[in-house]
């Protein structure tokens, strides 16, 4: 079966603060349920984007790389926020320790960075960010669902 793709948004931002905004934009449009991957190399904006996306969903705090948790929850006044890192996940069979499916529901959205370590446990329906490096502070960003 072929997979459909559609492409929402393909957007050139120069600074961290134009990165929030277009994250921004992306949040005023995704519901409870919706999964979001972060995609793109080490240091290219993963975490400033979820930053962006969870002031622009109601989180006045800092938003801090939740390497060391492998995820950092924020619960908001409508609905909850789970921002997952998994670049320093050891193995998969943590995900199951950890409630992993529990977190997908309709009450929530996730933010996952470094998805790409996990394939397979990933839900069927997601939207990916994806960032790439053009020059400097400079990045391209891919929004496709699929
Ligand atoms: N246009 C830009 N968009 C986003 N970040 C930028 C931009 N220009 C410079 N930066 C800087 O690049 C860094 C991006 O760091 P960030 O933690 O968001 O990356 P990351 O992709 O989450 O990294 P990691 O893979 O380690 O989790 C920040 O220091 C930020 O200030
Ligand atoms: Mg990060």
């Amino acid at each position: 079966m072929k997979h459909a793709m559609s492409m929402l948004i393909d957007k050139t931002v120069h600074t961290p603060e134009q990165m929030e905004a277009l994250a921004a934009e992306l949040a005023a449009v995704c519901w409870g349920g919706a999964v979001i991957l972060l995609t793109g190399d080490l240091g290219v904006g993963k975490t400033t984007f979820s930053r962006g996306f969870l002031h622009a969903k109601g989180h006045a705090g800092n938003v801090k790389s939740p390497t060391y948790n492998i995820v950092e929850s924020y619960a908001l006044p409508t609905l909850t926020v789970h921002h997952f890192d998994l670049y320093r996940l050891k193995d998969p069979t943590e995900l199951e320790l950890m409630g992993w499916r529990d977190y997908f529901n309709p009450q929530s959205i996730c933010l996952i960075e470094w998805p790409q370590l996990v394939q397979a446990q990933l839900p069927a329906f997601a939207i990916t960010v994806d960032i790439q490096i053009v020059s400097a502070d400079i990045r391209r960003v891919v929004v496709s669902q699929h």
